[in-house]
C-alpha cells in the first residue's frame, strides 16, 4: 500500500495528472467516462475531442468546496502491483489546511510544476510543508513538457534548482520526472518524445518505490480512545495501536501517571489475540486496577515517551484571525484536550529563502517555530520519530474552529525542572485573617468610559467599609510591570495575561481586587475568569457610547487618534469586543456616579462577598 498526495500551484496540472493516472489505471467507471466526454466537449479547455481530465477531479473538488469544511478526498485505486490511497487536496494557497491533512498521512508527495514557469513560491511552500510533515519521498513532476518542445535543458535547470532546495529542507528522496499529463507522456507509459529521459514513468515509480515506513519497528504506543465497561466484571481500553507491538504478559506503563502493569488480554471483534501491532484497533485489558481514562497513553514499559507540559514545536497557522502569543487556545493531542498558550514565537519561516523571520504574531498560512505551554503534562514523542505521537491541532476557544496544527520538536528543559510547591497557608486562611471574602472586580470598557474614576470610587467605598482592597489601573501598570508593552493586539493580550495572573495572586492574598483595563478582547477576559475560583470573578462592563467617550476625551487621546497620531487606538482603529454576558453593566452615560457605585455594592452583597 502506498499513501501519497499530489500538490502544486493552481493550473500547474495537478488535477489533470491525477485524472490521467486514474484513467490509465482504468479506475474510471463507464458512466464517469461518458460524463467526462460530454463535459470535455462542453466545458473542456483541451479541444479537438480530447478528454479534459482536470474536469474529473476538479468537478468533485468544487462539489466538496460547497460543504462547510473543504476536506481532503481520499481515492483508492490499485494496479496489479500495488494498492494506492491518494489524498486529493485543492491547490489554492488558502487550502494549506487540506494539504497539511493530506501530507500528515502520506508517505510520498507528487509535486507538480509547470515546465514553462519552473519553481514558484507555491512549490517551495508545499515542499517545506511536506518535509515538515514527515514526507520523505517527493516526486517532482515537471509537467507540460509538450509546451516547451520536450526540452531536456529546461527540465535539467528546474530539477537542479529543486534538488538544491530539497537538500536544504531535508527531503531525502527526490525523483524528477518530465511529463505531459494531458497526453499521458511518462505518466503510465514512457514518452516517445523524451528519449533523453532514462528514468521510470510516474506510475512505474509509484508502483516500485520503497517507502520503508515501518511503524511496527517503533516502541509500543496506544492512546486510549474509550474506556469500555459493559458490565462490572469487565474493564477494557479501546483504541488503535499507533506504533510498535504488544503481547499478552508484556509490561506496560500508563502515561501521564507513569504507573505500570501487565497486559492481561488483547481483544478484537473476533475474540482474544496473543499480540497486536501498529494499525490494529483493539481493546486492551490490564492486570491491575488502575485509573486509566480517555487521553491516557499505554506504552511499552521499557521504552517510554517523554512527558512534558512545555515544548518547542513547529506550527502552521490556518486561520484568518492571527495567532497571538499569550492567548489561550485549546490544543488537541492524541485524544486529550488541553489549554495552551504560545509563550514565545521564536521565528516564522520564509519558505522561499528558508530565512528565519522575527514574528510577533502569525497570519494565515504562516509557518513558525515556537514554545508552547499546556496546563497539564502530556506524553509525546518528537514528530520526526513518531508522527502520531508528536502532532497536535490548535482550536480557537471562542469559535471552536481548527486554526492551526503543530509538530512537536522537543520538551523544554525548564518544564521538567520545576515542581509545584504546596503552601501551608491557603488562600482561604489569608482571606479569613482579613475577615473577608476575596474577589476580582474586572472593569472593562473604552478609554474615557469612566472605568478608572469608577474603580477609584468603588475602592474608596469598600475601604471605608473596612475591606482590604487593591486597585490595578491600566495606565499605572503600564508605568511599571508592563512598561515594555505597547498597544498592538499581541501586546494587549500579553498585558491582560499578566494582569490576570497578578489579580489571581492578589485574590490568593485575600484581597478584593479592582482591575481597570480596556481589556478589549473577549478571549482574554474569559481567560482571566477561568483563572479565578468560581464566584470570585465579576466582569463589569462600563458602557458608554464612543461618541460620549470621544466628547469627554479626558487625556486628549481621541483627538490625537483622529489626527492619525496614535495607531491602534481602541474604538477608532483597533477593535473593542463588548462583553456578551457581563455580571454587571454600568451605564456611565446618564447615571450618577454614586448610583453606579451603589449598584456594585449591591451586587457584592447579593453574592455574599460583603
Ligand atoms: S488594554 O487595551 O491593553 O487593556 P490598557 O487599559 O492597559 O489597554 O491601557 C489603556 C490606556 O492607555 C487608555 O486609557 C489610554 O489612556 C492609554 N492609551 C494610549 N494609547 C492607546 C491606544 N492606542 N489605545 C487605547 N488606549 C491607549
Amino acid at each position: 500500500m502506498l499513501r501519497f498526495l499530489a500538490c502544486g500551484a493552481v493550473d500547474d496540472g495537478k488535477s489533470t495528472l491525477l485524472g490521467r493516472l486514474l484513467y490509465d489505471c482504468k479506475m474510471l467507471f463507464e458512466d464517469q467516462l461518458e460524463e467526462l466526454a460530454n463535459d470535455s466537449a462542453r466545458f473542456g479547455t483541451t479541444g479537438g475531442g480530447n478528454l479534459d481530465f482536470a474536469l474529473l477531479v476538479d468537478g468533485l473538488s468544487s462539489e466538496r468546496e460547497q460543504g462547510i469544511t473543504i476536506d481532503v478526498a481520499y481515492r483508492y485505486f490499485a494496479t496489479e502491483r500495488r494498492k494506492f490511497i491518494v489524498a486529493d487536496t485543492p491547490g489554492h494557497s488558502d487550502y494549506t489546511r487540506n494539504m497539511v491533512t493530506g501530507a500528515s498521512t502520506s508517505d510520498l508527495a507528487i509535486l507538480v510544476v509547470d515546465a514553462r514557469k519552473g519553481l514558484v513560491t507555491q512549490t517551495f511552500r508545499h515542499s517545506y510543508l511536506v518535509s515538515l510533515l514527515g514526507v520523505r519521498h517527493v516526486v517532482l513532476a515537471v509537467n507540460k513538457m509538450d509546451l516547451i518542445d520536450w526540452d531536456q535543458e529546461v527540465f535539467d535547470q528546474i530539477t537542479t534548482a529543486y534538488r538544491a532546495y530539497a537538500d536544504r529542507v531535508g527531503i531525502p528522496h527526490v525523483t524528477c520526472i518530465p511529463v505531459a499529463a494531458l497526453s499521458g507522456d511518462n505518466v503510465s507509459r514512457h514518452s516517445e518524445h523524451m528519449r533523453w529521459y532514462q528514468g521510470p514513468a510516474l506510475l512505474e515509480h509509484l508502483e516500485s518505490v520503497d517507502v520503508e515506513r515501518d511503524m511496527t519497528g517503533l516502541p509500543f504506543r496506544f492512546p486510549v480512545q474509550l474506556v469500555s465497561r459493559p458490565h462490572l466484571d469487565f474493564r477494557g481500553y479501546a483504541g488503535t495501536v499507533v506504533s510498535g507491538a504488544v503481547g499478552v504478559g508484556d509490561e506496560v506503563a500508563v502515561l501521564p501517571s507513569g504507573k505500570t502493569t501487565h497486559i492481561a488480554r488483547i481483544l478484537t471483534m473476533d475474540g482474544d489475540h496473543a499480540e497486536a501491532s501498529a494499525g490494529q484497533a483493539v481493546t486492551l485489558v490490564v492486570e491491575d486496577e488502575l485509573d486509566i481514562s480517555r487521553g491516557d497513553v499505554i506504552v511499552a514499559g521499557d521504552a517510554r515517551p517523554q512527558v512534558a507540559d512545555q515544548f518547542a514545536a513547529h506550527i502552521v497557522w490556518m486561520d484568518e484571525a492571527p495567532l497571538l502569543p499569550s492567548r489561550n487556545y485549546l490544543v488537541r493531542i492524541g485524544s486529550a484536550s488541553l489549554n495552551a498558550q504560545v509563550t514565545e514565537l521564536k521565528h516564522s519561516i520564509n519558505v522561499d529563502t528558508l530565512e528565519h523571520v522575527a514574528a510577533k504574531h502569525l497570519d494565515l498560512n504562516d509557518i513558525a517555530f515556537c514554545n508552547i505551554s499546556l496546563n497539564q503534562a502530556v506524553p509525546f514523542d518528537p514528530y520526526a520519530e513518531n508522527r502520531d505521537m508528536g502532532n497536535f491541532i490548535i482550536v480557537d476557544k471562542m469559535t471552536n474552529a481548527t486554526v492551526g496544527c503543530g509538530m512537536i520538536g522537543f520538551a523544554l528543559r525548564r518544564a521538567t525542572n520545576i515542581h509545584h510547591h504546596d503552601l501551608k497557608i491557603s488562600a482561604e486562611a489569608r482571606a479569613a485573617a482579613k475577615s473577608q471574602k476575596p474577589c476580582v472586580l474586572w472593569l472593562t470598557g473604552l478609554s474615557g468610559s469612566g472605568k478608572s474614576t469608577l474603580a477609584d470610587l468603588i475602592e474608596q467605598r469598600l475601604h471605608s467599609m473596612g475591606h482590604h482592597t487593591m486597585l490595578l489601573d491600566g495606565d499605572n501598570v503600564r508605568f511599571g510591570l508592563n512598561r515594555d508593552l505597547g498597544f498592538s493586539d499581541e501586546d494587549r493580550v500579553e498585558n491582560i495575561r499578566r494582569i490576570a495572573e497578578v489579580s489571581k495572586l492578589m485574590n490568593d492574598a485575600g484581597l478584593i481586587t479592582l482591575v481597570s483595563f480596556i481589556s478589549p478582547f473577549r478571549s482574554e477576559r474569559e481567560m482571566a475568569r477561568a483563572l479565578m475560583p468560581d464566584g470570585q470573578f465579576f466582569e463589569i462592563f462600563v458602557d458608554a457610547p464612543i461618541e460620549l467617550c470621544e466628547a469627554r476625551d479626558p487625556k486628549g487621546l481621541y483627538k490625537k487618534a483622529r489626527a492619525g497620531e496614535i495607531p491602534n487606538f481602541t474604538g477608532i482603529n483597533s477593535p473593542y469586543e463588548p462583553p456578551e454576558n457581563p455580571d454587571l453593566v454600568l451605564n456611565s452615560a446618564g447615571v450618577e456616579k454614586d448610583a453606579l457605585v451603589a449598584e456594585v455594592i449591591a451586587m457584592l452583597e447579593q453574592a455574599r462577598i460583603i
